[in-house]
């Protein structure tokens, strides 16, 4: 099985080969992937318009060079997949127009991914994990914890009531004046600061709501930051560091519930894994608190390669190898609309603050 996917649902054009022969492990036969960071920096965060327009102008270069790099030539493809949502809609029209084209052009079967199944799914293309397994997502769009007990059987235990963990790292580094994309930048700094300066809150710690927040911590930085104004590199690096040891305390705590929740409702499994996806998941005090926490559980910690834990095509491929293995790719006709709002899980309720137009992810 050959599949070529398509992901263009934020700031990242990216187009990868997948190839799963009988019982052998899947291969990654190419990974391209551009990234529009440049293009976003001047305005602070990603611009939807400015995504789109560059999402057209670099996608068939960037599909060329996948093919080129795979070594496998179109009519060697078994299906095409793109992210159909969730995400800004402009990309997903210029990624899903484009492989309906493909697919109509070279007569395959196109199928539609959801963006977050591709995340959901990647630790069992990297590391042949089986169902079921812990899913932590924490990006610059979303904050979630999904139960993954089977391909299209997802359950979202706990997601964000107000801003995206990543999104909480950027506004942050935004107020202290360093540089976008803020997370990498904030935990650079907080490598020299004192994480016991400030008292920031633990939003949720101790709640019995699953749910994530960050919005009150994100206030509580700004009112901090403004007290004590103009601010010192140390301050900048104490402030990063004690926002970042607020998010790690939190984020263990609501994993934490997640992991005995877990050992309840599916106890039938021996050697349970937590996987963590996403952007913020490359911060590393962040990674030795989840890693501490699931040993101090018994919970194998899987963190794929950084490079396939962000937005990448090879993620949606394989989500299209997966749903073509379980018979369940003819659910997508090549008539499927793109989908701004596309949540895994459509039985659990919609957030607080989601709208009239319901859940986003
Ligand atoms: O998954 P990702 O590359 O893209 C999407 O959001 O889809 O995640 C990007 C997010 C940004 O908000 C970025 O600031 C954050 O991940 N991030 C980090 C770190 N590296 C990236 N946050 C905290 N610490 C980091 N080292
Ligand atoms: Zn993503």
């Amino acid at each position: 099985m050959r599949v070529l996917g398509i992901e263009t649902s934020c700031d990242e054009t990216a187009a990868s080969v997948v190839a799963l022969d009988g019982a052998s492990a899947p291969e990654i036969l190419s990974n391209v992937v551009l990234s529009q960071i440049e293009e976003h920096a001047a305005f602070g965060g990603v611009v939807p318009e400015i995504a789109a327009r560059a999402h057209v102008e670099a996608l068939d270069g960037i599909v060329e060079a996948a093919l080129a790099d795979s070594g496998v030539v179109l009519g060697d493809i078994d299906a095409i997949a793109a992210t159909a949502g969730p995400g800004l809609v402009g990309g997903l029209i210029v990624g899903l127009m484009t492989a309906k084209a493909i697919a109509a052009a070279a007569n395959k079967p196109l199928i539609a991914i959801n963006h977050l199944e591709g995340h959901a799914l990647t630790a069992r293309l990297t590391d042949g994990l089986d169902f079921p397994y812990l899913l932590l997502l924490v990006s610059g769009g979303h904050t979630q914890i999904v139960a993954v007990r089977g391909v299209g059987d997802y359950q979202r235990w706990a997601t964000t009531i107000d801003d995206a963990l990543g999104e909480a790292f950027d506004k942050t580094a935004k107020m202290l004046g360093l540089p976008y994309p803020g997370g990498p930048n904030v935990e650079k700094a907080a490598a020299s600061g004192n994480a016991a300066r400030f008292a920031f809150p633990r939003p949720m710690k101790g709640s019995a709501q699953p749910d994530f927040s960050f919005s009150g911590l994100k206030t509580a930085v700004r009112q901090a930051a403004t007290a004590i104004a103009p601010l010192s590199d140390q301050d900048v690096a104490d402030i990063c560091a004690s926002f970042q040891a607020a998010v790690a305390d939190a984020l263990g705590d609501r994993v934490g519930r997640a992991l005995n929740r877990f050992r309840q409702e599916l106890p039938g499994k021996a050697d349970p894994a937590l996987v963590v996806a996403g952007g913020v998941a490359a911060n590393r005090t962040i990674k030795a608190t989840l890693e501490k926490l699931c040993v101090q559980a018994g919970f194998q910690f899987v963190a794929p390669p950084l490079k396939l834990c962000t937005d990448n095509a090879a993620m949606i491929a394989w989500a299209g190898i997966e749903r073509l293995r379980a018979g369940m790719a003819e659910e997508n006709a090549a008539d499927f609309v793109p989908r701004s709002r596309w949540p895994l899980d459509s039985i659990s309720a919609p957030m607080v603050g989601s709208g009239r137009r319901g859940a986003k992810a």
